[in-house]
């Protein structure tokens, strides 16, 4: 038993030793952080990246572990509550000490996470959080997937180039920082393609009434509406918008991605598009693999959250072996040279802001089900027409 299960604790906890097996004669771990939403409405994200994380640690377990050593995942929920994901962060470093922390999902709670991690001097990897202030809280801090200015520059240049939209009204959630940010980033890169956006509108994630802001869209006609929200909300806002005869394409980003979103939209959310980290359809072999794995031992297919969920954990267990010790700063420093490390949702080396630079998919919901539609590589990388880019550039220091 740890510590920490044997305390009382106001979080959910969850311990987890995967693939034991294996190293049935370690006497030491290696233990991490895993603070993730379990539950509550962002909660297929916590779920699928804790799917995702769990495969990891069980592959390097069953291979016999780092230096032979086991890794021990343990796991607290935030429910989606940026103070919880302090307090679980908080936890991790000072009860549970682990060496490292994954998560979150969620930007606004990474940057929660992330600050508490930072002044504790304790590397922390979120595989998924957009949000360019995430990793500039600190060099403790990084990520395993794209930022948002080039989510937004996907979305506008898929809008603009792809669907010739010149009028895109947006909706997004002002209490979170990814759909804040998203939406600026969106609208830039489309006005600087020659676009018009109708109306902007915001919404706060306790409501569950969206009519006022889409009677003022539907006033100004738009042909498509971007909503970079979170799949629970945007599911009930689509619904919403139909029932009000708005017959407007949906946009949006990576939030999106959750079986919930067409089983809450149903016929709603047909014939929408978001960008996103991968598609399950993406022939390339490591994709392949990890989807077959991934059915076998879950049935089901494996959201951008699983996939991400394990490429992070794939990506910090390789760090920590390249690592002379378990010190937060070796750790951080063999992380900071992590090169062309192939992982399912791409090539991932970590540049000098602590990001990753990624390509990004387009999907359409199609019969429920996000259909890949196309890849559009970062600004300047080629493919047909190179749009204007926005700057996703943190200041250069000289
Ligand atoms: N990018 C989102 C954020 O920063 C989180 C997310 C990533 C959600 C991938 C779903 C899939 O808040």
């Amino acid at each position: 038993m740890s510590i920490a299960s044997r305390t009382l604790l106001p979080l959910a906890l969850l311990t987890v030793l995967l693939g034991w097996a294996g190293l049935a004669n370690a006497k030491e771990e290696i233990v991490i952080g895993h603070y993730a939403s379990m539950t509550g409405d962002q909660a297929t994200f916590g779920q699928s990246e804790a799917k995702g994380v769990d495969m990891a640690v069980e592959e390097v377990n069953a291979a016999g572990g780092i230096n032979g050593k086991a890794i021990r995942v343990i796991r607290y929920d935030t429910a989606g509550k940026a103070q919880e994901a302090g307090n679980a962060v908080t936890r991790l470093v000072t009860r549970d000490r682990v060496v490292a922390v994954l998560g979150e999902v969620a930007s606004t709670l990474s940057m929660a996470g992330g600050r508490v991690a930072q002044q504790f001097k304790v590397p922390m990897v979120s595989s998924s959080s957009t949000n360019p202030d995430v990793t500039a809280i600190g060099n403790m801090i990084f990520r395993t997937c794209f930022i948002d200015p080039y989510q937004g520059y996907v979305v506008a240049r898929f809008a603009h180039e792809k669907k010739g939209f010149t009028k895109v009204a947006t909706l997004f959630d002002q209490g979170q920082a990814y759909s804040k940010g998203l939406n600026d980033d969106f609208q830039k890169a489309f006005k600087s393609m020659g676009g018009q956006i109708t109306t902007e509108q915001a919404y706060s994630a306790g409501t569950a009434d969206y009519s006022a802001q889409l009677s003022a869209i539907r006033e100004t006609s738009p042909e498509a509406i971007f909503i970079p929200g979170y799949y629970t909300q945007v599911a009930n806002i689509a619904r919403q918008a139909r029932k009000m005869g708005i017959k407007a394409v949906f946009l949006g980003g990576d939030g999106w991605d959750s079986a919930k979103l067409a089983e809450i939209g149903g016929e709603a959310i047909e014939g929408a598009f978001y960008s996103n980290h991968y598609s399950h359809q993406d022939p390339r072999p490591e994709v392949q693999e990890f989807v077959k794995k991934f059915q076998k031992q879950h049935g089901d297919v494996p959201d951008a959250m699983a996939a991400l969920g394990y490429d992070a954990a794939r990506l910090l267990l390789d760090a920590i072996k390249r690592s002379p010790s378990t010190k937060g700063a070796d750790i951080a420093k063999a992380l900071s040279e992590t090169k062309n490390f192939a992982g399912v949702t791409g090539m991932i080396s970590i540049d000098k802001d602590r990001n990753a630079q990624k390509n990004a998919v387009m999907l359409e919901m199609k019969e429920g089900k996000p259909a890949y539609v196309t890849t559009i590589p970062p600004p300047g990388a080629g493919d047909e027409k190179p749009a204007p880019a926005p700057a996703p550039k943190a200041p250069e220091k000289k």
